[in-house]
C-alpha cells in the first residue's frame, strides 16, 4: 500500500491524525509537523478533499543520506523520472531543509532541478521547463541533518488556500490553524461557538464548514495530482462529492468584531464559502456582544500586540477576562496568543495550555472553564 505524508502546523498533529482515522487511512503514525498513513490513489484523493488540517500531502519517492552537494545530486539523478513526467512537461522545486549540509534553499532548489532535467537531456537531448505556478510536477525535498526525502507534492498549492478568501484583513489566521483550534477545543457541533474578534471570520467559517460538513475542498479548482500521468478524473469525481446539510440549528455560530470593515470582509469570505446564512455576524466591541444562555463555547484571537503598545494591550486582555466572568459562566473559553505576558493579564487559570504556531509565532492556545455558579447569585 503506498505511503503518505501529509504535513500541517505543529500542535495539529493529533487532531490531523483524528481526522485521518476517521477518513479510514491505514498505519497512521504522527510526526513533527506531519502525519503518516497509508492508501490507495482514492485515500490519496480523499485526503487532498477532506482534511481540514493538513497543508499538503505528499506521496514520498526516494529517501536516503548525504553529505554534500555531490551527493544530493546523484541522489536525485538516481530517481528515474521518466516514471513521473515528460521532456514537454513542467516541474517546481520545494525544499524544507535542517541540515548544517547546507544554507541557502533556493540553491539547493535549484540543484535539485538541475539534477532532474540533466536526466532527461542526457536521455533525450531536451528537457522539461520549470513553472513555478502549476507545474505538471512539484517536487518536495525535506532534508533533515542528512537525511533526505523526495517526494512528489499531490497539492499543488497549499491546502489552507481553500478559494474563500479575498483579502487578508489585519492579521487573519491560517485556514488549516482554525480548523485546528476548533477541533482542539473538542466543540461539539451543537452548542453555541461564539468568536467575538473575528477579523476576517476564519474561526467562524471553518467551525460551519465543519457543522455542515461542508468539505475543505469544496472551492478549490485544481490539487496538483490532477496534472500527473495516472490522474483519474473519475475516481477524483466519486471522491469530490458534497453531502453539505443544509441548515444548522438556529443561532449556533457568532462571529463579532469592532470593526465594521472586518465584519464586511468576514460576511464576505462567508458567502464565498457557501455559509453566510449559518453564522450570525455584528459589529460591536466584545463588551457590548451579548451572548446566547449557556452552555457554549468562546474562541477568540484577539491582537498580539504588533500594532499595539504593550500597556494598552494588557488592559485590553485584562478586559476580556473581566468580560468573561461577568457574562459567560457555563461556557468554555479559549484563547489563542503569542503574548504571554499580556495572557497573564486574564486573570482566569488556564488548562490546557497547548502550544500551535501561527506562522512563524510560537502561541499558545488556552482554555478557561468558567463554571456556571461561580458568579454570585442575586438574592431572591
Ligand atoms: C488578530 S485579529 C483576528 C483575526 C481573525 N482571527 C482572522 O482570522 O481574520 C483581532 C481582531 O480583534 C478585533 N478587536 C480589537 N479590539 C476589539 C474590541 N474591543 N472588541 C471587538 N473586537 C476587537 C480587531 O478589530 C481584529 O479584527
Amino acid at each position: 500500500m503506498p505511503e503518505y505524508v501529509a504535513k500541517t502546523l505543529f500542535g495539529l498533529e493529533g487532531v490531523l491524525a483524528e481526522e485521518l482515522q476517521a477518513l479510514g487511512a491505514g498505519d497512521v503514525k504522527t510526526l513533527t509537523r506531519a502525519v503518516s498513513f497509508t492508501g490507495d490513489k482514492r485515500m490519496l484523493y480523499k485526503a487532498n478533499y477532506h482534511l481540514r488540517t493538513a497543508l499538503k500531502i505528499l506521496v514520498p519517492v526516494k529517501e536516503g543520506e548525504i553529505k554534500n552537494e555531490q551527493e544530493l545530486y546523484q541522489f536525485v539523478r538516481s530517481i528515474n523520472w521518466d516514471r513521473y513526467m515528460g521532456v514537454n512537461d513542467t516541474l517546481a522545486v520545494d525544499v524544507a531543509m535542517k541540515t548544517p549540509l547546507f544554507t541557502h534553499t533556493q540553491y539547493i532548489a535549484q540543484k535539485i532541478k538541475d539534477a532532474v532535467v540533466d536526466q532527461f537531456r542526457d536521455k533525450y537531448g531536451s528537457r522539461p521547463s520549470v513553472d513555478l505556478d502549476k507545474p505538471s510536477l512539484r517536487i518536495n525535498a525535506f532534508i533533515s541533518d542528512r537525511n533526505i526525502v523526495i517526494s512528489r507534492d499531490s497539492s499543488g498549492d497549499s491546502l489552507h488556500r481553500r478559494g474563500y478568501r479575498v483579502r487578508q484583513g489585519p492579521a487573519p489566521l491560517n485556514e488549516v490553524l482554525a480548523a485546528g483550534l476548533v477541533k482542539l477545543s473538542g466543540w461539539p457541533g451543537n452548542i453555541p461557538l461564539i468568536d467575538f474578534m473575528c477579523g476576517s471570520g476564519t474561526i467562524a467559517i471553518e467551525a460551519a464548514m465543519m457543522a455542515l460538513d461542508l468539505p475543505p475542498g469544496d472551492l478549490r479548482e485544481h490539487y496538483g495530482f490532477q496534472q500527473w500521468r495516472d490522474y483519474e478524473p473519475a475516481l477524483f469525481n466519486q471522491v469530490a462529492v458534497v453531502e453539505r446539510k443544509t441548515s444548522l440549528t438556529a443561532d449556533l455560530i457568532f462571529a463579532s468584531d469592532i470593526s465594521a470593515e472586518a465584519v464586511q470582509l468576514a460576511q464576505r469570505h462567508a458567502r464565498n464559502a457557501g455559509v453566510l446564512r449559518a453564522i450570525r455576524f455584528s459589529t460591536c466591541p466584545f463588551n457590548d456582544f451579548q451572548p446566547p444562555s449557556a452552555p457554549g463555547m468562546v474562541i477568540i484571537n484577539p491582537p498580539y500586540g504588533e500594532r499595539i503598545v504593550q500597556q494598552n494591550l494588557e488592559d485590553l486582555y485584562t478586559s476580556i477576562g473581566n468580560q468573561l466572568k461577568k457574562s459567560y459562566a457555563g461556557f468554555d473559553a479559549w484563547i489563542i496568543s503569542n503574548n504571554a505576558e499580556a495572557m497573564k493579564h486574564v486573570g482566569l487559570r488556564p488548562s490546557p495550555k497547548i502550544v500551535v504556531y501561527n506562522g512563524q509565532l510560537e502561541c499558545r492556545f488556552n482554555r478557561y472553564s468558567l463554571y456556571a455558579g461561580s458568579k454570585k447569585q442575586p438574592k431572591s
